[in-house]
């Protein structure tokens, strides 16, 4: 990471300005390591994923978070391809859909066709909630009376516990989970069949949604959060808040770069989406922030709090009784 210094006359700030963070790595709890930033691809599809993908690769990013649902994992496949970086220098995440829990190893499989490689780096199971594998449509079925079509006699432990498989035969090398509030963890953790510790827990995690409670159960067994969404999404007011814009004056970067060096001082790793290749090469970025602003960041969620991915798996409430 190069570092460097500077002194402004008109501002008396002596700034730190990490220029990347391209290279720096989290440990997980099973010895393996992870770049703390990687590409967001949810939403991006066709040529826009391909090329983020693309410039991303290029601008030092070596960390891809996609999914099976995303439905872009060729075009990835194919970014990874023709950009010619060995294998071993790349970190790539993909996800198990919530239709396939009863066979994450034939999910799995798929999806490393489609990204033509032989074993992701992380697998993780999405959402806690399974949906009927022959219902329709097939990606969210629904019921008729518009509700998603759930399997309620299944646990998410189950299908953790089959994902041990996954691990088991090399095709990913790592395993994990996504969106498990405090509750779901700790009965997750708590499970006999669960073998295998996560090595991270991947959720919306943001400065109006700062995730303390699940970060600090997370933190008590290894396990890492990665966040997806952290600067709120499209058009949220994330990027708007005052705390962070007079931050970000003050060190003279963006409110994102702000966003992100909180997210290096908590060891969170983050994924941010860009289809912008400027913004791609300066979410790379990171200042060293003082503890009287990473307090205040820290602080953000008191006066305004929101999830903004909030969907809806009625009956079951993924996120009950968290923040
Ligand atoms: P764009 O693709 O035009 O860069 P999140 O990662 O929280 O889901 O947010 C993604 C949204 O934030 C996208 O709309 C993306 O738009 C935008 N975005 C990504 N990086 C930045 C940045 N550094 N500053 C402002 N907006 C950004």
């Amino acid at each position: 990471m190069t570092t460097v210094q500077t002194y402004t006359q008109t501002a008396p700030v002596f700034k730190t300005v990490n220029t990347s963070v391209a290279n720096k790595k989290v440990k997980f709890n099973d010895g393996n390591q992870f770049p703390i930033v990687g590409l967001g691809t949810w939403k991006a599809k066709d040529e826009d994923v391909y090329y983020s993908v693309k410039n991303a690769l290029d601008s030092g990013y070596r960390h891809i978070d996609t999914a099976a649902a995303y439905g872009n994992e060729e075009q990835i496949g194919k970014a990874i391809k023709d950009s010619g970086i060995p294998r071993k220098e790349l970190y790539i995440t993909t996800k198990l859909w919530s239709n396939r829990h009863h066979d994450p190893v034939g999910a799995i499989k798929e999806s490393l066709d489609k990204l033509q490689l032989d074993y992701v780096d992380l697998y993780l199971l999405h959402w806690p909630v399974f949906l009927n594998p022959q219902g329709t449509p097939a990606r969210v079925p629904l019921l008729p009376n518009g509700q998603r079509d759930i399997v309620l006699d299944w646990s998410f432990v189950k299908t953790y516990s089959l994902m041990h498989d996954v691990h088991d035969l090399g095709l990913a090398k790592s395993i994990g989970v996504s969106n498990f509030s405090v509750k779901n963890m700790k009965i997750l953790l708590a499970a006999p069949e669960t073998k295998i510790t996560p090595v991270v827990n991947q959720v919306e995690l943001h400065p109006h949604l700062p995730q303390f409670a699940l970060g600090e159960l997370c933190a008590q067994h290894g396990i890492k959060l990665q966040a997806y969404s952290p600067l709120g999404s499209n058009g949220s007011p994330v990027l708007k808040d005052e705390t962070l814009l007079t931050i970000a004056e003050k060190y003279g970067v963006s409110p994102a770069t702000v966003v992100f060096s909180w997210m290096c001082r908590r060891d969170v790793i983050y994924l941010p989406k860009s289809l912008n290749k400027h913004r791609l090469a300066s979410n790379l970025k990171s200042v060293d922030l003082s503890d009287e602003d990473v307090d205040a960041i820290n602080r953000i969620h008191k006066t305004f709090s929101k999830r903004y991915n909030d969907q809806d798996w009625s009956p079951m409430k993924p996120f009950e009784e968290d923040e």
